[in-house]
């Protein structure tokens, strides 16, 4: 694909019922009220010359370049601030609007400097277009005069430049940074000649609060906030438009391309989810894609203390296969299985369940997503029908009232994050309920009206009294219970909330959280108009995980608030591809479409098309292939593009469980920590490497664009069906969208899906098939999938996990903006400036009864295992209440959570461990062995 340069439209679309027809330059143009004159004319192709203005940004009107004459009316105003009107004839180039605009262009052009040809940005200059659009030929007041051309450049970010010689403050950027990305981190300093752009109180950019978002870089007309990347390899000469490979949200980019390499990321305008907008990861941290630690050439070895040999693919493939068949033969067909990764494509993941059921014969196959939102397939589908959030993003602006609970959107899905916090710049209230005071609790122009801090593992009791304010208030809506929801389960439910010991006063001193706050609360998500739900991990990693999905689902049934825009219930999911791993038939129990494997009639459709014999009995799910493993009966492991060894619980024990079998194969870009434990090391593709779709956390399903080849040979893809080629059971896929059209044959949501329908709408959320062609993007309209709601009873159990004297602390973990999940690719980025440790936050009481300071070193132990990591003290804990991040392998965060789970999907608790924390000068025991192993386990044998 040639370079995609999108139209600039000078100011955002408006949209209004009201139509109005204007004349432009003798044309005839109709466009909504509000339309400014610029917009109006790029809409019949004028380009109106401006330099202040963008489509993005709301019109600001300072540059004086976009000028008109509209008939009848004195002087000349700006095109971008005013808007259209009926019968207006407006006329765009005449000799005095050139004059005055070559004027203008002069004064700015006499303070920058002529540079041009060596500049990083020629041919990317909207300065240097529009010195070319007005006809600018010379400049007349000489270079002499007052300038900024000897101001100091600013390179402290580690992923772009700020150099204020070439700024002509136009405040672009900072109105990219407070209208798009919310962080107000950039002001105009002084006045007149001596006004600048300036990053926090006058600090570097780094030392500011920016979160290297980049939107002020995309917003700059000039060469003045510049990606380095660019600056060192040049303009890009072509570009793919993709889809980010780091969080649920699924931002979608033109991957700018010089050859093979990436010269930057630009978030695709078009791009549904995102809207032109991205966080640091999915600009800027790309690297690790051809970082010198990718593993480009199979390898295998027979005994996992041996070095790592390297082979060709055939001899990889070969041997992979005659050991799974090896295995079988020796310990029956149910001693290997298999795991699919949330990070690769739908195609990959279908691939991978395939050749497990077909190729295996059996059901061993379970997923990653497994550890994070399996409690929300579980729970959406009992009580509404379906396993997935009932919104799309842009919902969320028609929101009156937000409640998030458990989830930390503007580290985790700093996109959603923005749009979010722009709805609550418009005055939308906002819940928190979250142990910690998250950064959405108060952040510039916005606060939270209730921060709930409730104490880690009462999540069921919280959402339980907040419905028993509803109902025993009298804020149901009862017209829409009656008509949607199942009467008897009705009935049920409210006779069980009603009861005294789910009111806020019963549960105040359990979950912390003063009653008066919670009925206060409760009152405003029932009538403070479109009421959103929006949750995180801290929901569904929890004993009680499922039932707290559901009782959300009863708060937002009781209330009215699903089926239209505005509201909902909507999980945030974490990687890129969980909800496609669900929707793939990643689980032991469910084929794709989350239907089960007893289903007679689905595995005869299976059946028929696969040709082969399936198992209707469901198999091991990852827990229980480690005890299998543990006990001797389960021996062989395929795990495409996940680190079980570093992001599952307990990590001691799924050790224990991979160093018991006999064949470990591991697929992944990098050495992981759970390679430590392999036989067979796979060669992984990244993002840039393959063709594919992500679905993400709002079921849109986007492509994922091929821009480079894949640095070992093949993509994921042919890598898993040329195993299953050698198992005997054959696949024969030219291009992944002939996956994507057998997905869409077996799969009653996807039956529209297709990559000509991608490539024609951009993306489409399903369900997509004869019933809604282009997609769904709300569910649950006047019915709910499963025909009517269905209300749970969702009585509140109390963990197991219990603090005790010995371990009188509980651990809450979470993530951070720049790093991701198990951190194998943002670690090999620079964004290890913002986070290269993983540290533990503690209120400062618990802090001083401990002895402990700032930046002291401590250890933190549970009855599962003990870490050390360096301590924070910090005022966002409440007493009691500790929290870290699990970005670093070696502070191994997972040696400390325990094997408590959620009772119905087996969802770890990692949210909620009982441990103790003190001063230490040393790593545990298990990072001293961590240290030594981790060395020992990765050496590759020198090639001869
Ligand atoms: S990178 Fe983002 S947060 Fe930082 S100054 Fe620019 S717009 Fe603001
Ligand atoms: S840095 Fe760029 S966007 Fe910001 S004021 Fe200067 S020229 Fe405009
Ligand atoms: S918000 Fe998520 S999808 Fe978007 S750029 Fe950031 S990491 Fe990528
Ligand atoms: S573009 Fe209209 S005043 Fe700058």
């Amino acid at each position: 694909m040639p370079l995609i340069k999108e139209l600039d439209y000078g100011t955002p679309a408006k949209i209004a019922t009201q139509l109005v027809t204007l004349e432009i330059d003798g044309q005839s143009v109709t466009v909504p009220a509000g339309t400014s004159i610029m917009r109006a004319a790029m809409e019949i192709g004028t380009k109106v010359p401006k330099l202040c203005a963008t489509d993005s940004l709301e019109a600001f009107g300072s540059c004086r370049l976009c000028l008109v004459e509209i008939e009848g009316r004195r002087g000349t105003p700006a095109s971008c601030t005013t808007p259209v009107e009926p019968g207006m004839k407006v006329r765009t180039q005449t000799a005095k609007l050139g004059k005055l605009r070559r004027n203008v262009m002069e004064l700015y052009i006499s303070d920058h400097p002529l540079d041009c040809l060596t500049c990083s940005a020629n041919g990317d200059c909207e300065l240097q277009d529009m010195a070319g659009a007005v006809g600018l030929r010379e400049v007349r007041y000489g270079y002499d005069g007052a300038n900024h051309l000897g101001s100091e450049k600013d390179a402290s970010n580690p992923y772009f430049t700020f150099d204020p010689s070439k700024c002509i403050v136009c405040s672009r950027c900072v109105r990219a940074c407070e209208e798009v990305q919310g962080t107000f981190a950039l002001t105009i300093d002084g006045r007149g000649f001596e006004s600048k752009v300036s990053a926090g109180q006058d600090q570097d950019f780094l030392d500011s609060e920016c979160v290297s978002c980049g939107a002020c870089v995309q917003a700059c007309p000039t060469a003045t906030l510049m990606e380095k990347s660019v600056i060192e390899l040049g303009q890009a000469e072509h570009s793919v438009v993709t889809t980010c490979a780091y969080c649920g949200v699924g931002c979608a980019f033109k991957a700018e391309m010089k050859g093979t390499e990436v010269a930057r990321m630009v978030p695709y305008k078009d791009g549904k989810a995102n809207h032109g907008h991205s966080c640091v990861k999915g600009r800027f941290a790309w690297g690790y894609a051809t970082h010198k630690d990718r593993i480009t050439r199979p390898m295998i070895r027979a005994a996992i203390t041996d070095p790592w040999r390297e082979v060709t693919w055939e001899e990889a493939i070969a041997h992979t296969a005659s050991e799974f068949r090896r295995i079988q033969a020796n310990y029956g067909k149910d001693s290997i299985g298999g795991i699919t990764s949330s990070r690769c494509t739908n195609e990959e993941t279908y691939l991978v369940q395939k050749l497990i059921r077909a190729g295996f014969g059996n059901n061993n196959v379970d997923t990653c997503a497994r550890v994070c939102h399996s409690p929300t397939g579980y729970g959406l589908k009992t009580t509404l029908g379906t396993s997935a959030g009932t919104q799309d993003f842009d919902s969320v602006l028609d929101a009156d009232v937000i409640l998030v609970i458990g989830a930390n959107p503007t580290d985790a899905h700093p996109v959603f994050a923005s749009r979010m916090k722009k709805r609550l710049r418009e005055g939308a209230k906002l819940i928190v309920i979250d142990p910690r005071a998250i950064d959405l609790v108060r952040t510039p122009h916005v606060q939270a009206q209730y921060h709930l801090q409730l104490r880690p593992g009462t999540n069921v009791a919280v959402v339980n009294a907040l419905a028993h304010v509803i109902v025993t208030e009298g804020l149901v809506n009862e017209t829409y219970v009656a008509e949607r929801c199942e009467p008897h389960d009705v009935d049920a439910w409210r006779a069980f909330i009603a009861r005294e010991r789910n009111s806020p006063e019963a549960v105040e001193s359990m979950t912390g959280i003063p009653a008066a706050e919670l009925r206060a609360a409760a009152r405003l998500y029932a009538t403070g108009g479109n009421a959103a739900i929006y949750y995180g991990l801290g929901v569904t990693e929890h004993s009680q995980g499922s039932t707290t999905v559901m009782a959300m689902a009863n708060l937002a049934m009781a209330t009215g608030n699903i089926g239209r825009v505005g509201v909902g219930v909507n999980p945030l999911r974490g990687q890129n591809n969980v909800q496609g791993a669900c929707d793939m038939g990643s689980f032991p129990h469910e084929f794709t479409g989350y239907r089960h494997v007893s289903e007679d009639a689905t595995r005869e459709l299976f059946e028929r098309a696969w040709n082969v014999h399936l198992e209707g009995e469901p198999g091991l799910r990852i827990p229980n292939m480690l005890d299998a493993a543990v006990d001797g009966s389960f021996k062989g492991i395929y795990i495409q593009g996940e680190d079980i060894a570093q992001s599952d619980p307990n990590t001691q024990h799924v050790t224990a469980g991979l160093a018991a079998m006999e064949c470990v194969v591991v697929q992944d870009i990098f050495l992981n920590e759970t390679a430590n434990y392999a036989h067979v090391f796979l060669p992984g593709s990244s993002f840039l490497e393959k063709d594919g779709t992500f679905t993400n956390a709002e079921r849109r399903i986007s492509r994922v664009r091929k821009a480079m080849p894949p640095l070992a040979g093949l993509a994921d893809w042919e890598v898993t069906m040329a195993l299953s080629n050698a198992l005997g059971y054959p696949m024969n896929y030219k291009h992944p969208s002939e996956i994507m059209d057998e997905i869409a044959r077996l799969t009653p949501t996807f039956t529209g899906v297709s990559y000509a329908k991608l490539d024609e709408l951009g993306s489409v959320q399903w369900p997509c098939n004869e019933k809604a062609p282009t997609g769904t993007p709300i569910m649950h309209v006047d019915r709910f999938v499963r025909g009517k709601g269905k209300f749970m009873i969702t009585e509140f159990v109390p963990t197991d996990e219990r603090t005790t004297a010995r371990f009188p602390l509980i651990l809450t973990t979470g993530r951070i903006l720049s790093q991701y999940n198990v951190g194998q690719q943002t670690r090999r980025t620079e964004n290890n400036v913002w986070h290269d440790e993983d540290v533990l936050e503690i209120h400062p009481f618990d802090a001083e009864q401990r002895g402990i300071r700032d930046g002291d070193i401590v250890a933190l132990a549970s009855r599962a295992g003990e870490t050390s990591l360096r301590a924070v003290i910090s005022e966002r804990m409440q007493p009691g209440v500790v929290y870290t991040t699990f970005h670093f392998a070696g502070t191994g965060v997972n040696v400390v959570t325990t094997e408590y789970s959620d009772w119905a999907t087996n969802c770890p608790e990692y949210k909620v461990t009982a441990v103790q924390v003190r001063l230490t000068n040393h790593p545990s025991e298990w990072q001293e062995r961590y240290g030594r192993d981790s060395i020992d386990l990765r050496r590759i044998e020198a090639a001869e």
